[in-house]
């Protein structure tokens, strides 16, 4: 694949695997499989390796999050017809009705408020982003605005600024729960308006939604166009949120350097986000054909990899195996693309009776993976192992030496070749394993240029 479309991201937070690809990650590919082969790419992500690697192999790719079967499905999945089709697609014609009735219908909720908020956002910038902007007190009357807007809850509440959104937020949340294709849609906005997003852009993400899923059944590509447009809203969102890269809390807007760099954000305008993001998935597509059947999933592994479950006709070749290193779920930190996606006005979480600052989803309703508990991730591990012995396939697997749960427990119990131990354990399913390591500066937030070891981890025979 060329480097320039390697570098598309297909969600802001694709990081880590992106830079180890090229080399590391191809190497062991390449070590372990000829091209032409099926690799199956069995916690997907955002498809960083996937997609690299499909110009030479066929790919299968799965993840339980819903957004990133979504962005992988977009990527790589798709017959002839439809990569003839994408060339000549035009989403206004496709998305503009709908679109624009949605985005007439849910500014009328709160048109005080999005004057406010797009005069505030000017004022803001003029006063923090040039040294001696004038001081007129915007970035306080901006903190106002943000603590004014009216919380998802059943209770009304909130102040007049929102109106009549304010009054309408617990009849217009009820309603949508139980038909959640009413229009206008609001889901953002009623969720997450000052939280992860300003008022407008908030208000476009649900239009363009909206509009995604009014293409009609009768369109011959209405599946296909769908999985699209949403892969390409999915990186508009994820390169607009005022949040850091995740979703895991909003960013405080206590210091002004905080709150400049939201305002930032908040100023992004998402539609044409949206259209960059469309023609850089189809250009994409265009430059780096793909080498055809792949195929994309989105469930838990442990169903994918069971006896007489969806591979049961499938020849895999090689698993590469990338799960959480970490006590995170992603569930968790991406939580509001999962909503986007889903798009069923959750019930959210309360702690104490108050809505989380996170503005999680409930519990039970998000994934939590085996690789992110500490007493489950070793049975996850062999689980894995076993499966992919049954199926016939080689297995490669990405962790971190440092920073992974499971080594990370074994190094602290004593254990001081936590690589060779993992090694080992693999060697129960596979007779021959081998164990590469590099070092990679971590950019992640708190842990800004660490060195960690990066793992692989090669089965075969
Ligand atoms: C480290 S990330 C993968 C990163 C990916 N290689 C990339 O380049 O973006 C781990 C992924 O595993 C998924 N995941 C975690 N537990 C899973 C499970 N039990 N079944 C399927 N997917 C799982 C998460 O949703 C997450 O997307």
């Amino acid at each position: 694949m060329r480097q320039n479309s390697i570098e598309l991201r297909t969600l802001w937070f694709m990081g880590a695997k992106t830079r180890l690809c090229s080399e590391f990650i191809d190497g062991a590919v390449s070590d372990l499989l000829e091209p032409g082969g099926t690799i199956l790419d069995l916690c997907t992500g955002t498809a960083a390796v996937g997609r690299f690697l499909s110009t030479r192999y066929r790919i299968l790719a799965n993840d339980v999050q819903n957004f990133s079967s979504v962005v992988a499905s977009a990527h790589l999945e798709g017959d002839d017809a439809w990569f003839s089709a994408i060339e000549y697609l035009d989403p206004r014609e496709d998305l503009g009705r709908a679109f624009e009735s949605n985005l007439r219908l849910v500014t009328r909720l709160a048109p005080e408020a999005l004057t406010t908020e797009d005069s505030l956002l000017d004022q803001v910038e003029r006063e923090l982003g040039v040294s001696d902007g004038p001081q007129t007190g915007a970035a306080d009357r901006y903190r106002q605005f943000v603590a004014a807007t009216p919380l998802p809850q059943v209770e009304p509440g909130g102040s007049p600024l929102f109106q009549p959104l304010t009054s309408a937020m617990p009849g217009l949340i009820s309603q949508r729960r139980r038909d959640p294709t009413i229009e206008p849609a609001v889901l953002m906005t009623c969720y997450y308006t000052n939280v992860y997003l300003g008022l407008r852009q908030a208000m476009v993400i649900d239009s363009l939604r909206h509009a995604i899923a009014q293409i009609p059944e009768t369109d011959p590509f209405a599946r296909r166009k769908r999985t699209f447009y949403l892969a390409a809203l999915l990186h508009a969102v994820s390169v607009s949120t005022s949040g850091t890269s995740h979703f895991a809390q909003p960013r405080s807007l206590e210091k002004d350097s905080e709150l400049l760099a939201v305002v930032r954000r908040r100023r992004i305008d998402v539609e044409e986000g949206f259209y960059l993001a469309l023609d850089a998935i189809r250009r994409e597509l265009g430059e780096s054909p793909r080498l055809g059947g792949n195929r994309v999933f989105g469930l838990p592994l442990d169903d994918l990899l069971a006896e007489g479950g969806p591979l049961a006709d499938e020849k895999v070749d090689l698993v590469y195996l990338d799960p959480p290193y970490t006590a995170d779920n992603y569930s968790r930190f991406y939580h509001l693309l999962e909503t986007l996606v889903d798009y069923d006005y959750p019930e959210l979480e309360l702690r104490g009776g108050e809505l989380t600052r996170g503005r999680y989803s409930l519990r039970e309703h998000r994934f939590r993976s085996d690789f992110c508990k500490a007493g489950e991730v070793e049975g996850a591990f062999n689980r894995v192992a076993a499966d992919c012995r049954r199926l016939g396939a080689r297995l490669l697997i990405s962790y971190s030496t440092d920073a992974g749960l499971m080594t990370k427990r074994w190094s602290r119990a004593g254990e001081e070749k936590p690589a060779s131990r993992f090694r080992d354990m693999m060697r129960q399913y596979y007779p021959q394993v081998e164990f590469r390591e590099k070092n990679l500066m971590h950019s992640g937030q708190g842990d800004s240029n660490r060195s960690v070891r990066e793992l692989l981890i090669l089965c075969e025979g």
